[in-house]
């Protein structure tokens, strides 16, 4: 089955090889009056003035819109318990993310909810946060456990990440993050819940639950030196790593990050000089989360400073109960200009081939090139800068996933897919 989509106003891609670093980082390049040719779920021609046959052809007619890769979100907690707007009114009164989570509440009142949840109702929870995200645009996104603190509740959260990547249009790429929070009951035995994890990643492992392994290392969570521990054995067995890293303190993550080759490090707000010209120097994504900084009140990573220094940047929505209650992911990207300071073409690589890399994907998807899926996402907008700069609003009219139409008129098309 093909399909051409004609009439696009202007098509915005990267076509370099990632991770793209700092002045390439703007190097976007746009075609006007563009056609994309499609064949199954793959992209068989980009051009301009389609002169082929039309004969048992699909014809989308764009008509003005213009057109950019599926967007990939590479950091969220997607499958978790409940909601935590009852904290809120705490957070707005002035009681510190750091000091709701020593009261018991935070990353560890989600956890008790996550615990409480039934198998279906994480299920549906998450499937429509991510039909929220798919209309938003988003195509490949990664998820995270770390609401369960507890191997069975965590098996679970990686389980309806797995069965969702299978049954919902987006793809998930999955993630485990025991090391989120310290459980109450090892309050006084720290060293006992590292080892626990540590143990448990044999069985992660075993049972195919993740790709990657993350931790959350912060002050008053876990130390670098646990983050050390945690990621050689995760190393060992062959997991992939990202990091929650200088998202309130600089305590030491980043180096670990880099030292073991992580994939991303991410959050960064309180990233030092030092860090940053480690991390340009390596392979390792410099994740940021502007909505988490707008939703936290807190300082915005230097985003500027990284891209500078030569670093590959990615921005990620960090969707999750606490630090970041949105699934929008446009507004992320909105705040990467307005609050980063990011120009559009900056952050077009940032939502796109860098998150590629980042999630060991971008051989496949995060640009339009031949032979790449046919993911991609058509706005109602005048160009790209118009889509970074005219906020709060979703953009999207339609969305391309493996070649098939999965949104359109802002509507999702459940049918195509589940037929
Ligand atoms: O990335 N910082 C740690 N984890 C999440 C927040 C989780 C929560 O508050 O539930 C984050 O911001
Ligand atoms: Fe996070």
């Amino acid at each position: 089955m093909k399909t051409l989509i004609k009439n696009i106003k202007t098509l915005y891609t990267s076509k370099l090889k990632p991770p793209v670093k700092g002045k390439d980082m703007q190097n976007i390049s746009s075609l006007n009056n563009a056609y994309i040719l499609i064949d199954g779920d793959l992209i068989k021609e980009v051009g301009t003035d389609y002169s082929g046959s039309l004969n048992n052809i699909f014809v989308y007619d764009a008509a003005d819109l213009i057109c950019i890769p599926g967007l990939i979100d590479s950091h969220t907690h997607l499958v978790h318990g409940g909601s935590r707007e009852y904290e809120f009114s705490k957070k707005i009164a002035g009681v510190s993310y750091l000091d709701i989570l020593k009261e018991g509440g935070g990353i560890l009142n989600t956890v008790k909810q996550t615990k409480l949840a039934s198998y279906e109702e994480l299920y549906n929870q998450a499937d429509k946060s991510l039909d929220e995200m798919l209309l938003f645009g988003v195509t490949t996104l990664e998820a995270k456990s770390g609401y369960g603190l507890d191997l069975d509740t965590e098996a679970t959260q990686l389980d309806v990440a797995i069965v969702l990547n299978e049954f919902h249009p987006i793809d998930i790429k999955v993630t485990y993050l025991g090391a989120h929070a310290l459980p109450p009951e090892y309050k006084n035995k720290r060293e006992e819940y590292i080892d626990k994890i540590i143990c448990d990643l044999e069985i992660i492992k075993e049972k195919e639950l993740a790709e990657y392994v993350d931790v959350f290392c912060e002050k008053g969570v876990f130390t670098a030196d646990e983050t050390r521990r945690i990621f050689t054995k995760a190393k060992e067995l062959g997991f992939k790593l990202r990091l929650h890293s200088d998202e309130i303190e600089s305590i030491g993550g980043t180096k670990v990050g880099i030292e073991f080759e992580a994939k991303s490090v991410d959050h960064l707000m309180a990233i030092t000089d030092e860090d940053i010209s480690l991390l340009a120097k390596s392979n390792t994504i410099a994740s940021i989360l502007p909505s988490t900084s707008f939703f936290l009140n807190k300082d915005y990573a230097p985003a500027r400073k990284m891209i500078d220094a030569g670093c590959a940047v990615t921005v990620s929505s960090d969707y999750n109960p606490g630090s970041t209650p949105s699934e929008n992911y446009q507004l992320t990207l909105q705040l990467a200009g307005n609050k980063l300071r990011m120009l559009p073409n900056e952050i077009l690589t940032a939502a796109t081939i860098n998150p590629a890399y980042s999630l060991d994907v971008s051989d496949k998807v995060g640009s339009i090139e031949v032979g790449k899926r046919a993911d991609f996402v058509l706005l109602d907008c005048k160009n790209l800068e118009y889509f970074i700069y005219h906020y709060g609003v979703n953009h999207t009219k339609a969305v391309f996933k493996n070649g098939k139409l999965v949104v359109n008129n802002r509507t999702i098309i459940k049918e195509k897919l589940w037929n």
